[in-house]
């Protein structure tokens, strides 16, 4: 009898949580955020003109180079490496990265749609799932384009995670918490690295430099939803659950970030690059350590802000190799110079 209890309680509870329709000011942020995904969308087809002659991908290109805010990019190995490997290594590297994005977004679509499953009619995050998946879709349709314009046969994801993958959508039903920390461990680590790549104002090749401001346009949208999500239930979650919260959201952004950041073993093979070299890209020179550290800024600030940060959360960010200070408003562009390494 009080298993039963218990239990319909739990689902009383998890439905509550669903329902977010007497919190005004949180329903009025998704309607804005979806009357913006109606005023203001690509579509990867129409928006760009694949077959235009200066979208060609062309042999020797040097604006596939690797810029100096990529890890790779930046390393001394990569710098001797002659221009026409440069640019061979450039390709792949720039095309994986396309194809984890995609892999990440093909996740998040299936999660927001079991998601969206559960929410009540009338419910404003309903609609607002529902625009992120269409865009999600069409980001996927367009870095699959990109991909497969630049021609390397790249494998995206690391195989463990390809395989642990079919599982992960099916969290974002019953603990949709977690599941949301972990889109954003995807969603930040890409929105950063682009947006450098845009400030750092190298020439790049047409569809890197459209196929990213479009990315970063709309992915704006996407962080600000997960943001305000988080926001309005980690504060009110029972104690301990934020304390086990609290060590697992550190852990997931760095996990999830290497997925991205770092290339799967084809690369290396491939290229026959050092295994020195890799270690000290990935990441033991300042320089990478202090990129990672940069890019949860954001995440930092969301953490201390929901109270997610105790003295063992931030040890554990400490650990994961992201601690340091957060942002104070999001998308707060890193201080240039090098922080002393601890
Ligand atoms: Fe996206
Ligand atoms: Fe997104």
């Amino acid at each position: 009898m009080a298993v039963k209890e218990a239990k319909t309680r739990m689902i009383r509870r998890w439905r509550k949580n669903m329902d977010v329709s007497d919190d005004v000011e949180y329903v009025d942020k998704l309607m804005t955020l979806s009357e913006g995904s109606v005023r203001r969308n690509f579509n990867p087809y129409t928006d760009i003109d694949w077959d235009s002659p200066e979208f060609k991908v062309i042999p020797n290109d040097e604006r596939w180079i690797l810029p100096a805010t990529d890890p790779i990019g930046q390393h001394d190995w990569y710098k001797s490496q002659s221009v026409e490997r440069q640019i061979e290594i450039g390709m792949w590297r720039q095309a994986n990265v396309a194809k984890v994005g995609l892999h990440f977004e093909s996740i998040l679509i299936r999660g927001l749609m079991e998601y969206a499953f559960w929410t009540p009619n009338g419910s404003a995050e309903y609609r607002y799932c529902l625009h992120e998946a269409v865009e999600e879709c069409n980001h996927t349709l367009m870095f699959q384009e990109m991909v497969n314009h630049i021609g390397a046969d790249v494998p995206g994801m690391p195989k463990l995670l390809k395989w642990i993958q079919p599982a992960i959508p099916l969290v974002a039903g019953p603990l949709p918490i977690p599941f949301w920390f972990g889109i954003l461990a995807g969603e930040e680590p890409i929105d950063h690295t682009q947006k450098n790549v845009l400030r750092e104002g190298k020439s790049l090749h047409p569809i890197m430099e459209r196929v990213m401001a479009i990315h970063v346009a709309e992915e704006a949208r996407h962080i600000s939803f997960a943001h305000e999500y988080l926001r309005k239930r980690v504060p009110h979650l029972p104690r301990l659950k934020r304390f086990w919260l609290s060590l697992y959201v550190p852990v997931v952004m760095r996990v999830l970030c290497s997925a991205i950041i770092v290339p799967p073993r084809a690369f290396w093979k491939e290229f026959d690059i050092p295994r020195s070299v890799r270690k000290e890209i990935f990441f033991k020179s300042p320089e990478s350590r202090k990129m990672l550290r940069d890019m949860f800024g954001d995440v930092r600030m969301l953490c201390q802000d929901t109270g997610l940060m105790n003295p063992v959360a931030k040890l554990m960010w400490r650990i994961c190799r992201i601690s340091g200070t957060p942002s104070r408003y999001r998308s707060e562009p890193a201080r240039q110079h090098l922080a002393p390494v601890a």
